[in-house]
């Protein structure tokens, strides 16, 4: 296995698992993922993170190549989260290191994951600067980016921003650079990353792109995917993340729902006609055909959510339940929405469901609309006015 070098005497010695399918355990990642590890030879031979414990061999086979493990003299702890740190032990081992440095809150975290109590383990703060000989290394905390122990390193002379997780995405592949997919592939992988895993902390994407923003670097190199090189590739990058940060409304709906027998189902379908009358695009998913994440990187594209499922045992479909769970977990802002449902007896859930919209704090301009057993025309007029509703109400939030 080969390491890459990106800049001159700094190398890619990561690792690629192709066979991964539930980033973090919960979310999908179709193309699989990437842990990226970075060396920095220098007078002193820098390490910066590490890779999942299972591909610990393809790291040390990869580093090996470049430089002998026992001449490592830092190892670089980003973030403490097990994709970047679940090799650190067989590292420790094997490199000997003279320090280990990680943020103050890192420091929790590794005493919390490892038995380091023999480890050279040095906390540094917030922009302090290393000198590893010809270059200097600044580290700068980003806070819930993606754990409270988050940080960056930024290498001046080389004018890198090494950025653990933030402007990372899930593809696997034989390249390294982002510049080597096309922009539709590459942005659709950053915006169901960012909706995934980032969304919750985009206060903290805003604060971070301040920070960083007097920076001078033209490569951004993320420890998930491809490495942005350039000032194109890296506007592009810092450009997304400024988007999606903002959560401004966009003019498309999402149309999520789950059926029994059909009825709610249809109802969904209605939904989007009436969407459609007030001139806004839907896409309508199926809970039984769509995965969580997949709605969730749909939401990047959408400033409405309306939301349907039957009433079932007094409550709503047990996939819907779930789905509403992630999706207010990761606290999506700016959105209308809209409820619906059909029922047989009690009816609950219709109203369910809007409660739970209602709690992202989503605009709700009409009441939820339930019909019992199958609905007939006039249970079809009121999903259509539903989806109208909520279409204008949209328009006029993105400004008419
Ligand atoms: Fe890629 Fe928060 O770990």
């Amino acid at each position: 296995m080969q390491p890459v070098e990106i800049k001159k005497d700094i190398f890619w010695v990561g690792a690629v698992d192709y066979d991964k399918r539930d980033f973090h355990g919960y979310a999908l990642s179709p193309e699989g993922t990437t842990y990226n590890a970075y060396l920095i030879k220098d007078k002193k031979n820098v390490l910066f993170d590490s890779v999942s414990k299972e591909f610990a061999d393809d790291m040390l086979c990869r580093l090996g190549e470049a430089l002998p493990p026992e001449k490592v003299d830092y190892i670089v702890c980003n973030h403490l989260e097990l994709d970047h740190a679940g090799a650190l032990a067989e590292l420790a081992a094997r490199c000997k290191p003279e320090k280990i440095f990680c943020s103050q809150m890192g420091m929790k975290s590794m005493q919390g994951y490892f038995d380091c109590k023999d480890w050279p383990v040095q906390a540094v703060k917030n922009g302090e600067i290393l000198s590893i000989g010809s270059r200097a290394i600044q580290f700068f905390e980003t806070r819930m980016l993606h754990w409270p122990d988050s940080m960056v390193s930024y290498i001046p002379e080389d004018k890198l921003l090494i950025s653990n997780d933030a402007f990372g995405q899930n593809i696997a592949s034989t390249v390294r650079y982002a510049d080597e997919v096309s922009e539709e592939h590459l942005l659709n992988a950053v915006e169901a990353y960012y909706y995934n895993i980032v969304l919750p902390f985009s206060p903290q994407v805003r604060n971070a792109l301040k920070a960083l923003g007097g920076l001078d670097f033209d490569m951004i190199a993320p420890d998930h995917g491809l490495i942005h090189r350039g000032k194109r590739s890296v506007n592009f990058i810092l450009d997304a993340y400024a988007r999606l940060a903002e959560q401004k409304a966009q003019r498309r709906a999402l149309v999520i729902y789950d059926s029994m027998w059909h009825a709610t189902e249809k109802m969904a379908c209605a939904v989007a006609d009436g969407l459609e009358e007030a001139g806004v695009p839907s896409r309508v998913m199926s809970l039984k055909r769509n995965h969580h994440s997949q709605v969730m990187t749909e939401l990047a594209r959408c400033g409405a959510v309306l939301a349907g499922s039957p009433t079932h045992n007094n409550g709503i479909l047990p996939a819907m339940a779930a789905m509403l769970t992630y999706m207010k977990g990761l606290r999506p802002k700016n959105r209308v929405g809209g409820a619906f449902g059909s029922y047989g007896w009690s009816g609950e859930g219709p109203k369910i469901l809007h409660d739970w919209l209602a709690s992202m704090d989503m605009e709700l301009p009409a009441p939820f609309v339930k019909t019992q057993w199958t609905p007939g025309h006039e249970g079809f007029g009121q999903c259509r006015e539903l989806g109208k509703s909520v279409g204008l109400a949209l328009t006029a939030r993105c400004g008419g």
